[in-house]
């Protein structure tokens, strides 16, 4: 097993791509801190991945949730070896019709709580004085614009960078900061991305998403459960020369 006897926190954790990473996570050996804004459905989550898994609330876009759960985690398990920062949230909108409070939600759930969760686990594994893992969760949307996905793609792009600038940073400290870089995931995010699209281009709901797996090289969607191996590999002693890195895990739509 490649994490055995390791803590990892993973955020947004209670379905899709986390709920996925978070169960092949267990399966390696690890004992997981399942942390969502949805605490009932991150319990549900950690019972199922099973390994001493435990659910926690976190909203990362509160210092005080944050703290909170990096705490709760460190008392449960003893410490927090890995952390994966998959909690995000997805909007579109023309550019004549994005709004404020779009672009402030998106950019607090995604960059700022992802920074400040970031922050805040490597102050603890400083303060544990071992090595750790960070990936964080990008998207292809962070690789190129989108006509209608903006403020999205401007959000990822930004946790693309951080990754390279924390990356940078935090490896003198014994801690890797990697990305993985997904590109169309069957998960509830994309129903949502679906129904928005089937709005704003008059399409069917469910054609979007045909089109885009379509157009996927290898011939469909991405499951939750194709990252889990990225993620495994991300936050085991295998990637310790991967430093502020973000791998594409995308069936080939995107090449850099
Ligand atoms: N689905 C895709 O096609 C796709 C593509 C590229 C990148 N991604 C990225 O992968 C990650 C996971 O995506 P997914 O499709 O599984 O999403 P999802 O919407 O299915 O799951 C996201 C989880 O984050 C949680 N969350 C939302 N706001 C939160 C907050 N403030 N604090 C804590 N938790 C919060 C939600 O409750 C949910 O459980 C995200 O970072 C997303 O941007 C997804």
């Amino acid at each position: 097993m490649k994490l055995d006897g390791k803590t990892a926190l993973v955020t947004g954790g209670a379905r899709g791509i986390g709920a996925a990473i978070a169960g092949a996570y267990a399966r390696e050996g690890a004992r997981v801190a399942v942390a969502d804004i949805d605490e009932a459905a991150a319990k549900a989550t950690a019972e199922r991945a099973g390994n001493g898994a435990f659910g926690l609330r976190l909203d990362v876009t509160s210092q005080d949730s944050i703290d909170a759960a990096v705490e709760a985690t460190v008392r449960t398990a003893g410490g927090i070896d890995v952390l994966v920062n998959n909690a995000a949230v997805f909007d579109l909108a023309p550019t004549v019709e994005i709004t404020r409070e779009s672009y402030r939600k998106l950019f607090a759930v995604n960059v700022e709580g992802l920074l400040f969760t970031l922050q805040a686990v490597a102050r603890q594994m400083i303060a544990q004085g071992r090595s750790g893992k960070i990936i964080n969760m990008a998207s292809q949307a962070g690789r190129r614009g989108e006509p209608l996905v903006g403020v999205y793609c401007a959000s990822k792009a930004a946790v693309i960078s951080l990754t390279q600038s924390t990356g940078l940073d935090l490896i003198r400290h014994g801690i890797n900061v990697n990305g993985i870089s997904p590109g169309v995931v069957d998960t509830p995010m994309w129903d949502e991305v679906d129904a928005l699209f089937a709005r704003y281009e008059n399409l069917p709901e469910g054609e979007k998403k045909r089109r885009v797996g379509l157009a996927v090289p290898f011939g469909r969607m991405g499951t939750p459960e194709d990252h889990a191996g990225a993620a495994v590999f991300l936050a085991s002693s295998d990637s310790d020369y991967v430093v502020a890195q973000t791998l594409n895990v995308d069936g080939g739509n995107w090449m850099s």
